[in-house]
């Protein structure tokens, strides 16, 4: 039986990719290092750690633990400065309607994101109500593809991994729902998220009606 859902942000609820590639640009800019939206893309879904590690080796770049802190904070600095900007009209389409129908279907629902700014993108989208249970980067140490955020999210709502859909745009975020033995829902190409038990190109299209059709046994 299905009784919860666990959504992740970034890519699912609001599309941060493109302020997260103005940040990291900017970044590789000063640094003189390439940085272009190829090399974005494999940054999707992983953390903030992992992604500065991923841009320096592309570039062939080693450099000391403190030295890559302090680089990745000042991404992190551009970013947060950047969602500023964001308000309620920044949900991907169709993401704040399934929101709606799952609280209203009396479903548990939890955020399940690598994102160590998930509480101010939540805010900013006004979007906070929605959750039971807000699992972030903060919440657990190992990261997606690691399934740790989602089985934090869903120990909080008190239910089991088989109880729960998790809703994914990222290669890595579906290997950690798979990881993790949860039901998934990959958002996004076939190249991508493939691998999940089912697919929508696109948040428009994972209405409750849909997902319901499609996991009919579970429900
Ligand atoms: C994920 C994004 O949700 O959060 C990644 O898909 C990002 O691209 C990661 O690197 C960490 O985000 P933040 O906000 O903690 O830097
Ligand atoms: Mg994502």
């Amino acid at each position: 039986m299905i009784k919860g859902f666990i959504f992740d942000l970034d890519g699912v609820i609001t599309d941060t990719a493109e302020l997260h590639y103005d940040a990291w640009k900017k970044l590789s800019d000063e640094m003189n290092w390439k940085f272009d939206r190829e090399l974005n893309e494999k940054l999707r879904g992983i953390s903030r750690m992992d992604s500065i590690k991923v841009i320096m080796d592309h570039n062939g770049v080693s450099l000391d633990e403190a030295t890559v802190v302090e680089l990745a904070t000042k991404k992190n600095d551009i970013y947060v400065e950047s969602l500023d900007d964001m308000t309620p009209d920044d949900y991907l389409p169709g993401a704040r309607e399934l929101l709606t129908h799952l609280r209203s279907e009396g479903f548990s629902v939890a955020l399940g994101s690598a994102s160590k700014n998930a509480n101010k993108v939540l805010k900013q989208l006004n979007a906070v109500h929605f959750f039971d249970v807000i699992g972030d980067g903060n919440s657990v140490s190992k990261s997606k593809p690691a399934p740790d955020i989602f089985l934090y999210a869903s120990e909080k709502l008190g239910l089991r991994p088989e109880n729960c859909i998790v809703f994914e745009d990222a290669e890595k975020g579906i290997d950690a729902a798979k990881a993790g033995k949860f039901h998934s829902v990959g958002i996004g190409p076939e190249e991508r998220v493939g691998h999940a038990d089912i697919r929508f190109e696109t948040m428009k299209q994972a209405t409750l009606f849909e997902v319901k059709s499609h996991f009919k046994e579970l429900f």
